[in-house]
């Protein structure tokens, strides 16, 4: 009989590839519901799907990622993160379904000196970061069969910081990038092919998985001066800036130096780590 496998949150950047590649899975059923089928905050409608679904997989693609958005509307937004994950572990916990959701490396400070291992403590300085961090608590209290990976700058859906700057370049605008703020980022294709290798193994727990940008990761402004360059756009109109200088709108905590460690992934799955450098050149030149 086909695996069945309900994914919600289906038109985030990330659900688009994931029904994509589960569909490309033998023996896999797959249902996929945008926000508009299923609102994962609205908890008897989430219960009664998977009810009458039955999936042996809960897949949730859904969230709020807008860091700094997120310290402005804290109640509303950030609760899909919470309640939203804390819904749909309810109902696999009720249904006998194994749950896999994303996460972030903002449940970290950052000023660990080496990249954060899945088992580090937690310490989210700013909204985002602590949603993701009571999303992640909830799941794992209520749940024993659920998969947690944490990631970090996810591009390749359209409306991402790639798109941003490529934007802002052709048209000749100057654009302000952090020369202080690590990243490890990492395409969604990646991202979503970790996640089917990981669930068709039923890993449990948290995992990391980003591209792999090594121990300290690169610069929000290094990874800009790339993307310029593999866009044939002027790099030039770049603008390196502290990330404390940057024009947020708010007062933002931000994890510096959070780079999530991917050895546990590796060990498993060492043909599916690339390097940034591979994957943003793939994508922008496909
Ligand atoms: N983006 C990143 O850099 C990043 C980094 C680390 C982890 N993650 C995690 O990776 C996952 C996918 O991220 P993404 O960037 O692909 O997301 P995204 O493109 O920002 O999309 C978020 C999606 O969530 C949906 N959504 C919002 N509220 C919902 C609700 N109440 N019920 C159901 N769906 C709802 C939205 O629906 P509508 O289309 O109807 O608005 C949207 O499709 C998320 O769990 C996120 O937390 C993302």
């Amino acid at each position: 009989m086909a695996r069945k496998i309900l994914v919600t949150g289906a038109c985030s950047q990330l659900g688009r590839v994931v029904e994509v590649l589960l569909k490309l899975q033998e023996d896999t059923e797959v249902v996929a519901l945008p926000q508009a089928e299923l609102d994962i905050l609205d908890a008897p409608a989430v219960l009664a799907t998977v009810e009458e679904i039955k999936p042996a997989v809960i897949i949730n693609c859904a969230g709020f990622n807008d860091v700094i958005a997120a310290e402005k509307r804290l109640a509303t937004k950030l609760s899909i993160n919470t309640r939203g994950g804390c819904n749909l572990a309810q109902a696999a916990s009720q249904f006998k379904a194994y749950l896999c959701t994303f996460s972030s490396k903002f449940v970290f400070n950052g000023k660990k000196d080496q990249p954060y291992i899945e088992d580090d403590d937690f310490w989210p300085i700013n909204q985002y970061g602590t949603s993701m961090h009571g999303g992640e608590e909830m799941i794992s209290n209520l749940l024993d069969n659920y998969l947690i990976i944490r990631s970090d700058l996810l591009y390749g859906g359209g409306n991402d910081f790639v798109s941003q700057i490529q934007r802002a370049l052709k048209v000749g605008d100057q654009f302000a990038v952090s020369d202080d703020f690590m990243i490890a980022p990492t395409y969604i294709g990646d991202l979503a092919a970790a996640m089917v290798a990981l669930s068709s193994k039923w890993a449990a727990g948290v995992y990391h998985y980003t591209n792999d940008a090594g121990d300290d990761g690169i610069s929000c402004y290094e990874f800009a001066q790339v993307v310029a360059e593999l866009s044939d756009l002027d790099a030039s109109l770049l603008k390196p800036t502290p990330i404390n200088d940057m024009d947020f709108d708010t007062p933002l905590s931000m994890p510096h130096r959070a780079i999530l460690s991917i050895e546990k992934f590796r060990e498993m799955f060492p043909a599916l780590v690339r390097p940034w450098r591979e994957a943003l050149t793939v994508y922008i030149e496909k």
